[in-house]
């Protein structure tokens, strides 16, 4: 596929061209964008055809969560207050296999052209990472980017030169603690529930978990898109 050049208007972000079309997503008063959710909505499906193939759609079954997820992304004040979300937080971001978290994770940011974008990793790289390269690549972390870890609780545990460690887990305490001083995010995608992310990060994550994220769950019957 070609991929078409995307751009936006630096005065007015609320438009965004993708090639010679514009798309206008709101309103701009000159401080703050009024965002239309019909427009959005259009841009995500052509965005999202253009990113992942013309089987793309957004499925009425999600429409609940979509709009949460637009609220965070555009930090529409008056609408993540009704949802309880608060945008200085992350996304952790649940469902079942096949739902479409990591197509929305890689599709949203999209809609905000104009911010600072986040890294989307698979954990599973980020262990075999470790297990070559060591503590070292936990450090590397320990930065001001923000990520998106995608997939958390896939992967095995981490194996380098026979000592055992939990990458994830110490990644996600570092990660709170530059949450916690300098307001940097981080966003997780997991098939894992509550219960299960405990079990596998223990109490001590889990807590801090609590603190740095919005939990946004997919309907647990949300159907598997893979065609
Ligand atoms: N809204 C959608 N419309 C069409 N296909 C989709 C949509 N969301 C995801 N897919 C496809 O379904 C498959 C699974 O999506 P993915 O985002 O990897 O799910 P998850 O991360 O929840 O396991 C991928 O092949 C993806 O291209
Ligand atoms: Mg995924």
């Amino acid at each position: 596929m070609t991929r078409i050049a995307s751009s936006f208007d630096p005065k007015n972000p609320s438009i965004i061209y993708e090639g010679a079309v514009e798309y206008k997503l709101g309103t701009f008063d000159g401080s703050f964008i009024q965002y239309d959710l019909t427009s959005v909505a259009r841009y995500l499906n052509i965005k999202g055809k253009l990113l992942f193939g013309k089987n793309f759609k957004l499925y009425d079954e999600d429409k609940e969560l979509l709009l949460k997820l637009c609220s965070y992304f555009v930090a529409d004040a008056h609408s993540c207050k009704e949802y309880d979300i608060d945008v200085d937080k992350g996304l952790l971001l649940t469902g079942p296999v096949g739902c479409g978290k990591t197509t929305l994770m890689r599709l949203l940011p999209h809609l905000v052209p104009h911010r600072r974008r986040y890294i989307v990793i698979p954990c599973r790289n980020i262990v075999f990472g470790f297990n070559g390269i060591g503590f070292k690549m936990i450090e590397d972390y320990e930065d001001t980017k923000q990520y998106c870890f995608d997939d958390l609780g896939v992967e095995h545990m981490g194996r380098h030169y026979g000592k055992d460690c939990n990458v994830m887990g110490e990644i996600l305490i570092s990660r709170y603690d530059i949450f916690k001083h300098k307001g940097i995010k981080t966003h997780i995608t997991t098939n894992l529930n509550a219960d299960e992310l405990q079990e596998k990060y223990g109490e001590r994550v889990r807590s801090r978990m609590r603190e740095m994220f919005n939990l946004i769950s997919f309907s647990s019957n949300s159907s598997d898109k893979r065609g």
